[in-house]
């Protein structure tokens, strides 16, 4: 294990302070291999004794508001479903459209306006960089639930976890990843993820209209994590552990032959039957990437990687939020 890196170059180009630090969680790049094992060991407490009383009073009295201003299941709802095992009160706008966002209000007044309401603020929004401008104007901790394609931090702790409870180790994986690098921020902080641990390659499956960028590759391989890039679907089923989402369909401008496309890219229960993969996993919604024949095979994990969302996200709020008790 390493000890804490300080200050670490963030994927929105500024400085942030390790989690241990920090009030807020803007990028994956605060979390290292030490912290998340940290986080791991808090998960797996809360969730042996996600029913039992002494849990509801670690956060009873505060109050959690999620601020979605993009679509979200998922992280909105087991966010929730953390606060509530934990005994905190949820408040959250009914929709995007229904805040003052949609009257024109800076994300750094809503911040200032939510936090002046609650204990602890996650939020959600479609611009890049947008989580790390409202955790600095926020006068309480702030979780980043997803800034469009940039990063989705919290994802990426549940993906850990996942992969860490099912394989039984962080270091020296093989994993596929498809099929929209270039938009998908699960990828994005998955891979940055993934570099924290030592001799992780990953190979990346997509159209090549849809490839990772180069900044973010050249990024990737400055911290000594292999990443490759092939439009080929059968470099996939050659890896240990396959991690798919959907095409972003919302950030992408246009993708020609998007039928075919979406037919091709996709995890079928044949391909994996003749495959080495001990692991399939996606942060879903399922669109097209995975045949619904795969949910019975013991290589699906993403109904798990769904529920290990609860006790991670424990974890995250009560070291953010539990600290002001
Ligand atoms: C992901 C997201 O919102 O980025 N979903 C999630 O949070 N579980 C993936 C996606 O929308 O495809």
């Amino acid at each position: 294990l390493s000890a804490p890196t300080k200050d670490r170059q963030g994927s929105d180009g500024a400085r942030h302070p390790p989690l241990s630090e920090a009030r807020y969680l803007v990028s994956i790049d605060q979390v290292d291999r030490f912290s998340a094992a940290g986080l791991f060991e808090v998960a797996d407490r809360f969730s042996e004794a996600i029913r039992e009383p002494r849990t509801k009073e670690l956060l009873a009295g505060h109050i959690v508001a999620l601020l979605f201003f993009e679509p979200s299941s998922r992280t909105i709802l087991s966010f929730s479903a953390a606060a509530a095992r934990l005994g905190a009160s949820v408040i959250s706008h009914q929709a995007a459209e229904t805040s003052s966002l949609a009257k024109g209000e800076s994300i750094a007044d809503t911040v200032k306006v939510v936090g002046s309401y609650a204990d602890i603020i996650v939020m959600r929004h479609e611009e890049p960089g947008s989580a790390a401008a409202a955790a600095l104007a926020s006068p309480v901790p702030l979780i980043n639930g997803g800034d469009g394609g940039n990063e989705h931090p919290t994802q990426a702790l549940v993906d850990l976890y996942t992969i860490h409870k099912r394989i039984g180790r962080l270091d020296g994986l093989r994993i596929g990843m498809g099929f929209d690098p270039l938009h998908s921020r699960s990828i994005h902080s998955l891979c940055r993820a993934l570099s924290l641990f030592r001799d992780n390659s990953v190979t990346l499956v997509a159209p090549k209209a849809l490839w990772m960028s180069e900044d973010l590759l050249a990024e990737l391989c400055g911290r000594g994590i292999t990443v490759e890039q092939t439009e080929d679907l059968d470099a996939l089923f050659d890896q240990d552990i396959a991690y798919v989402n959907r095409f972003q369909t919302e950030r992408i401008e246009s993708l020609s032959d998007s039928e075919t496309l979406r037919a091709k890219y996709r995890v079928s229960a044949s391909m994996l039957e003749r495959s080495r993969l001990q692991l399939v996993i996606d942060p879903l919604p399922r669109i097209h990437e995975i045949e619904e024949q795969v949910d019975s095979m013991p290589q699906a994990g993403y109904f798990e990687q769904v529920k290990n969302g609860v006790p991670i996200r424990m974890a995250l709020l009560w070291a953010l939020a539990g600290s002001q008790a």
